[in-house]
């Protein structure tokens, strides 16, 4: 409820209503209140979106009431809402508002004054809604307004007092209805300015001429009066009197003809001297048609158009053909729908009207074909449009036939849109239209172009948009001034246009702009949605007269070098017609969808490859470092220790009971001292009475153990350590390991289980610093000496056996 109260608050703008309420609201309302005009801005924000020109589009929101917008809004659309009023305020804080929009709501009040500060406005739409009454005060001050919309009102009435006088400036008026009932005179009265004038008034029983009557001829009247040709051909006759005239465009609405009757009132359209009259939304026959022709019959008649008609007939006008058109210039026929058309071949009847045309337009009205008979009827045709239909390669010929003199005249054929597939042919029969200046082609389906073509020297404008070609060759005429190459495949652009001042290559898979050189008179390229890449300077100091350049919505890759070139320099070389934020970046993958203009680069981003070749440098170079440190440091070899270590202690600390060591001693020894141990050591200790019990890594290893965990269980289940020490010894990496490992039982365990044989004399300096324990171990124990003396060899061994001997317990 509170938002409702609030919207109408808010709504209406009575800011003395919210000025109010504050006062009465205390400090805890006022909070929500607060939230609650924030909720409303957000509701505002929502149901009109404004865009950067000030344009507030609002339609289709089931408003009940003009809405606040920004007091700056130049336009307001609320069409297709639900407000059924304007009152004095609503739209008072608008003064720069250009265009007001209330088509199709439902309002049925408006104040007097409502207007009254649109001193701006130029374009009013009141159409479909509820007004059952005009009053001339509304407009008043709209001094500017040009177009004003009343169509679908259900006003009865126009005048007796005049309502339009204060419009001045107004070019273009709608009004009418079906309920509009009687026309008063001088109902258009000071509309000095009237160019287009819309009148509906398909219920109309009273007309008092001269009402439509402008000051000046009005250049485009639309009137849509439909049955009331049938009901009241007075009425209507008396209508269009008052519109007629040699100047003013007559389009007739939404009637059906079928009768001569309905055809009587258009006798003073010809004495009022209308030269061109077009029928719209409207069915008629072929009987309708030829007595339109026979009271036209004489007239100065020059444009005639036939839009969205309905004919039923054949075509069966011969009761015409003694009629009079010498001044027919243009037959505008679009979408025309003629009921059994495949009888609707031959115009040749038609000869009388087809002989004087000069331009002839046939659109989107199922020609397949014209045939010889009737083309050199068509010998002072400037201009032909056939677009929109069913011409294939197989028609075409025919219709294109130059025999007897036809088309000679010809400079502008349009068969945009049909079904043709052969360029050859196309260029084949353009050949022989000698003085045809512009061509267009598109929406056919060519696909590909023939190596070598002929066309019209006069040939200037080429129109291929859409017509699938994958593949440019030498085709084209050279002649031209402007190509459409527009909505293809092509990605290579290699023919020389020395004339050519525009060129269209957009919605092609172009990667680059063509070479300058090949346009040297090139003055506008567009080629908008493509796969460019980027531009520079240098290929655009290539085209010697390029001045526009539309290159919007291309796959354009921001290198700092692009993007510094596009937003600094690239205005000294060309414009951009189309709008610097259409240029978007698509690659980097960061940048995607950004505005090249709102891109800034950073260095590092702009040194995007040597900054990360030195940041990979680097990298490699630290993990280097740390590698050779490692391996300088023995870190590998710590690490493995640690383990180890680890796994030792975490082995529950078991009583060394005699029965668990199965070997008197393990020996550890370097590979390079195996012989020693092997032939010398073990035979000695093993065939001794009694016999040691000797663990060699070699033999009494368990294969396919961790070799680490394999020395520990040795060690485990030996009751001494028997180190043959040698040079070699203390630098292989075996040794290490054992010698570490009964280092920490030595210090743990406070025994001497480790005995040093040493092979041969060793400097203490030269065992390295890490084998610490060692050195500690050689200067705290006696270790016995292998000799060299044979003799001394005896003591030797003895004293070796005593220290392995087992403690008898
Ligand atoms: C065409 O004319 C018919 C009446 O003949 C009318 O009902 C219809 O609304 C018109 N259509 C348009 C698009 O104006
Ligand atoms: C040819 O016809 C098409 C489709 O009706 C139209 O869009 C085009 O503007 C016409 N071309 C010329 C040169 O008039
Ligand atoms: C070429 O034809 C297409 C499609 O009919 C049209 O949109 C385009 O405007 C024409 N090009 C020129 C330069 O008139």
């Amino acid at each position: 409820m509170t938002t409702a109260k609030l919207q109408f608050a808010y709504t209406r703008g009575a800011d003395t209503i919210i000025a109010v309420r504050m006062r009465l609201l205390d400090a805890k309302e006022s909070v929500i209140f607060f939230m609650l005009i924030l909720a409303q801005v957000f509701e505002y924000s929502r149901t009109c979106k404004c865009d950067q020109n000030y344009f507030c589009n609002c339609s289709s929101n089931q408003l009940q009431q003009v809405p606040k917008v920004p007091a700056n809004a130049l336009g307001l659309d609320l069409s297709f809402n639900q407000i059924m009023s304007i009152d004095i305020n609503d739209l008072s804080p608008y003064i720069a508002l250009k265009t007001l929009n209330l088509h199709k709501n439902k309002l049925g009040f408006i104040h007097k004054e409502a207007f009254k500060s649109q001193r701006n406005l130029k374009v009013l739409d009141l159409s479909l809604n509820n007004l059952k009454k005009l009053f001339s005060s509304w407009f008043h001050e709209l001094k500017s307004l040009q177009q004003l919309n009343l169509v679908g009102n259900p006003y009865s009435t126009l005048g007796p007092a005049s309502i339009f006088q204060s419009l001045i400036n107004l070019r273009t008026l709608r009004f009418g209805s079906p309920s509009l009932r009687k026309v008063h005179k001088n109902g258009l009265e000071g509309l000095t300015h009237l160019e287009e004038m819309t009148f509906i008034g398909s219920n109309l029983r009273s007309y008092e001429s001269g009402s439509l009557k402008a000051a000046r001829p009005i250049g485009l009247v639309s009137l849509s009066l439909q049955n009331l040709f049938q009901n009241d051909p007075e009425l209507v006759s008396t209508v269009l009197q008052d519109v007629s005239h040699p100047e003013t465009l007559l389009t007739i609405k939404d009637i059906t003809l079928r009768t001569s009757t309905s055809i009587e009132p258009f006798k003073a359209s010809r004495q009022g001297g209308t030269k061109s009259l077009r029928f719209e939304n409207s069915s008629t026959s072929d009987e309708a048609f030829t007595s339109l022709l026979k009271v036209m019959d004489g007239s100065h008649l020059s444009y005639f158009g036939l839009k969205d008609v309905h004919l039923v007939g054949d075509g069966w006008w011969q009761n015409a053909s003694y009629t009079h058109y010498e001044d027919l210039h243009t037959a505008y026929i679009c979408n025309l729908d003629i009921q059994g058309f495949f009888r609707f071949s031959s115009m040749t009847q038609l000869g009388f009207l087809l002989m004087h045309l000069h331009k002839v337009s046939v659109i989107n009205s199922t020609v397949f074909v014209i045939p010889r008979e009737t083309t050199f009827l068509l010998k002072k045709l400037e201009y032909l449009d056939l677009s929109q239909n069913l011409l294939s390669d197989l028609t075409i010929e025919p219709t294109l036939f130059t025999g007897f003199g036809a088309y000679q005249n010809l400079n502008t054929l349009n068969v945009s849109q049909n079904v043709l597939k052969s360029l050859g042919l196309m260029s084949r029969l353009a050949t022989n239209l000698k003085r045809l200046i512009y061509l267009d082609l598109s929406h056919n389906s060519f696909v590909s172009m023939p190596e070598k073509c002929s066309w019209p020297a006069t040939l200037r404008f080429l129109n291929l948009s859409s017509t699938k070609l994958r593949k440019m060759t030498a085709c084209l005429p050279s002649t031209l001034t402007v190509l459409d190459l527009s909505e293809n495949d092509l990605m290579v652009f290699n023919q020389r246009f020395p004339q050519l001042t525009t060129l269209i290559l957009t919605g092609n898979r172009f990667m680059k702009l063509p070479q300058g050189e090949l346009l040297p008179g090139l003055h506008t390229l567009l080629i908008q949605r493509n796969a460019l890449r980027m531009f520079n300077g240098s290929s655009l100091r290539r085209f010697q007269n390029l001045q526009d350049l539309e290159a919007g919505n291309n796959n354009f890759v921001c290198s700092c070098e692009f993007v510094s070139f596009f937003n600094q320099e690239v205005g000294h070389f060309i414009t951009l017609r189309d709008g610097r934020c259409n240029y978007v970046c698509d690659t980097p993958f960061t940048l995607r969808g950004y505005a090249i203009e709102s891109v800034r680069l950073s260095v590092f981003e702009c040194y995007m490859i040597p900054a990360v070749s030195v940041l990979c440098s680097v990298i490699i170079i630290v993990l280097g470092l740390i590698v050779v440190t490692c391996h300088k440091l023995h870190v590998v070899w710590y690490l493995q220790m640690t383990k180890a270590w680890i796994q030792a202690k975490r082995k529950p600390a078991v009583g060394r009971l005699s029965e668990e060591l199965r070997y008197d001693a393990f020996v550890s020894y370097s590979q390079h001292d195996a012989e020693w141990v092997e032939e010398i050591l073990v035979p000695e200790l093993e065939s001794a009475q009694p016999s040691f019990a000797l663990c060699l890594h070699k033999r009494d290893f368990r294969p396919g153990r961790w070799i680490v965990d394999n020395i520990i269980d040795s060690i485990e289940k030996s009751h001494r350590t028997l180190f043959v020490l040698s040079e070699h010894f203390v630098t292989s990496e075996w040794c290490r390991y054992e010698l570490d490992f009964s280092h920490f039982r030595i210090v743990d365990e406070h025994n001497d289980s480790a005995v040093l044989v040493l092979l041969e004399p060793i400097k203490k300096e030269t065992i390295p610093k890490r084998f610490c324990k060692l050195r500690k171990i050689m200067n705290s124990r006696t270790y016995l000496e292998w000799p060299e003396d044979e003799e001394k060899r005896g003591e030797f061994w003895s004293n070796l056996r005593a220290a392995l001997q087992r403690d008898e317990c």
